[in-house]
């Protein structure tokens, strides 16, 4: 990342408000960009406008309603007059529940969520980009999204499904300015992962054994990689997934 590149651009980062997007949001704060900030929970949100008013909005909302979807890249680009990066990282878990544990209601919620959200948000988010002739999509895939044991059979399928529509948004749109990738965390010790670390931990402690580096990484540095990701350096990648994972896809 060339120091300051950053500058002047603006992010607009779904599932801002906790975890990873708290994370993405924080640093490209800290490298100087606008970030606009989209989440149900308020409390993070906040936090962030707090550390930096002038240059952090958000609104409330769900990636699964479209009018929320809509009103809120309306604001943004009222606010800020155009977006150059699309962070995707809203997603919910399904608590691991194999397919005969999943009721349609969960499998909508987290289809809802974690796919049509992201197609909502980018349909809503892409226009102006390829106004601009530029822009660029940083999706959060998850190791679920290119093998099985990362999550239940709806949040396996949906992160699939991630992945496979960042290819295809990556090759309708490239030679318009457009280029998406997907990020493919493992272990990230985040909120999401809260009943892992409830009690003595043991559940923590047997992922980390079970990951090749031998630990949780932190948001941070899924964060990073983002950076990496939306920046000049990686201008040819395109239509990648990118795991961050300690080794958990190559054992
Ligand atoms: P988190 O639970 O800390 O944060 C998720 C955020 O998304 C929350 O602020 C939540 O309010 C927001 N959100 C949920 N549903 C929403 C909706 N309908 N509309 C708007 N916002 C909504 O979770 P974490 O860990 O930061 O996860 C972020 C992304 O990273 C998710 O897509 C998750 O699947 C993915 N991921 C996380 C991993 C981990 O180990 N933490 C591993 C692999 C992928």
């Amino acid at each position: 990342m060339t120091d300051g590149e950053f500058v002047g651009k603006t992010v607009f980062i779904t599932g801002a408000a906790s975890g990873i997007g708290y994370a993405q949001a924080a640093a490209f704060l800290e490298h100087g960009a606008s970030v606009f900030g989209f989440d149900l929970n308020e409390e993070g949100l906040r936090r962030l406008q707090e550390d930096c008013p002038e240059r952090m909005v958000f609104r409330l909302g769900s990636v699964g309603s479209p009018d929320d979807v809509k009103q809120a890249v309306e604001l943004a680009i009222a606010t800020f007059g155009r977006i150059d990066i699309l962070c995707n990282t809203a997603g919910i878990l399904d608590g691991f529940a194999k397919t005969l544990e999943t009721d349609e209601a969960l499998w909508d919620r987290i289809m809802d969520t974690n796919v049509k959200g992201m197609y909502l948000t980018t349909n809503a988010v892409l226009p102006h980009m390829l106004r601009q002739g530029a822009g660029v999509l940083v999706n959060m895939a998850s190791i679920a999204g290119l093998v099985g044991g990362g999550g239940g059979a709806a949040y396996t399928a949906s992160k699939h499904a991630v992945i496979g529509y960042t290819k295809q948004v990556d090759l309708d749109y490239c030679r318009e300015g457009i280029r998406a990738n997907a990020i493919a965390p493992g272990a990230i010790e985040t909120p999401m992962n809260a009943a892992d670390f409830a009690g003595a931990g043991e559940m923590a402690a047997q992922v980390a054994e079970e990951t090749p580096a031998g630990r949780w990484a932190q948001p941070d540095e899924v964060a990073k990689l983002t950076l990496y990701l939306a920046g000049r350096a990686a201008d040819y990648i395109h239509g990648a997934v990118i795991p961050i994972d300690g080794g958990w896809i190559a054992k």
